[in-house]
């Protein structure tokens, strides 16, 4: 399905997108990735590249925060090879308690992880409304189904993430273009091992309990996901528990968060 196909990842340096890029790479696909920091990217090719598979690996710099900025390397890559699938994985966060957390976090996690997100559909889905197909797969989390203690600024940003794909897949769909949505549980990824620094205890207390996965694992998810035209990815056995009880047993899903969050202030206070 991948041989020959272009695959464009934004985040693709690191983490998540990295592990797309080596798995897209083993199966022979032209693997385009896109970030900020270009010595990132560089040894992201190369990692990418140590990969056996007959594509081509490129890298391009761009801040997904610019609309400008990514609809300049989007028409770039276009120029040599059309992008079959897009993957937005590129993403922060920032956990604080919501009376710690100011509002320029919820401005920069709006930014990257909705509008970024936004900006890229915006500048590629007219290539493919063309051609019409392509498959766009956008990486939300299972935080943008569930409100977690410390993320109000992550979760809404996610939440936000989850909203525009449904309704995008819904618009696309008449125009042969597939629209995924993936909502990862806690993976071992750079950025989990940045924010468990600065994590509220509530906050790894309730993120132990949906289970945690190799960026590897999510990323063969999602390789099977868009093989057999999924809408929804929630990769894991304990992710999808924690989805379909948000779903169904929401309540349940509230008094084990609550509970949690007691005992770790119980611990704290001593008592
Ligand atoms: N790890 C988890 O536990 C977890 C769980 C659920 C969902 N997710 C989601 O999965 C996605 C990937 O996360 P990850 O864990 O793989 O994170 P990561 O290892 O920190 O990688 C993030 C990637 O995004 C890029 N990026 C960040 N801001 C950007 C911007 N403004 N413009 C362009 N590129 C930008 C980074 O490169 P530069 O900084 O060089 O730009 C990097 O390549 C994110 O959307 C995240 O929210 C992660």
């Amino acid at each position: 399905m991948f041989s020959n196909k272009t695959v464009m990842i934004t985040g693709g340096s690191s983490g998540i997108g990295l592990a797309l890029g080596c798995a897209l790479r083993q199966r022979n696909a032209n693997v385009v990735i896109v970030s900020r920091s270009g010595t990132k990217l560089k040894s992201a090719v190369a990692r990418i590249e140590s990969n056996p598979g007959k594509g081509s690996v490129s890298s391009y710099r761009a801040d997904v925060r610019s609309f400008l900025e990514v609809r300049q390397v989007v028409r770039a890559i276009e120029k040599s090879n059309p992008i079959d699938c897009l993957i937005n994985s590129a993403g922060i966060v920032q956990p604080a308690r919501f009376k710690d957390q100011n509002i320029v976090a919820f401005k920069r996690a709006m930014n990257a992880n909705f509008l970024g997100t936004v900006n890229v559909c915006k500048a590629v889905s007219p290539f493919m409304l063309a051609r019409k197909s392509g498959t766009i797969v956008n990486v939300g989390s299972l935080a943008g189904f569930i409100g977690v203690y410390g993320y109000t600024a992550y979760s809404a940003s996610k939440f936000a993430v989850h909203g525009f794909t449904q309704a995008l897949r819904a618009e696309m769909k008449p125009h042969g273009i597939h629209v995924i949505l993936v909502a990862p549980p806690d993976t071992d990824t750079p950025m989990l091992e940045r924010e468990r620094s600065e994590m509220p205890p509530e906050t790894a207390a309730i993120n132990d309990s949906a289970g945690m996965l190799s960026a590897e694992e999510v990323a063969n998810s999602i390789i099977l996901a868009m093989k057999r035209k999924r809408k929804l990815v929630v990769p894991g056995f304990e992710g999808k528990f924690a989805y379909f009880a948000s779903r169904f047993i929401p309540g349940v899903v509230d008094f084990v968060m609550d509970s949690k969050i007691a005992s770790v202030r119980k611990r704290k206070s001593g008592t």
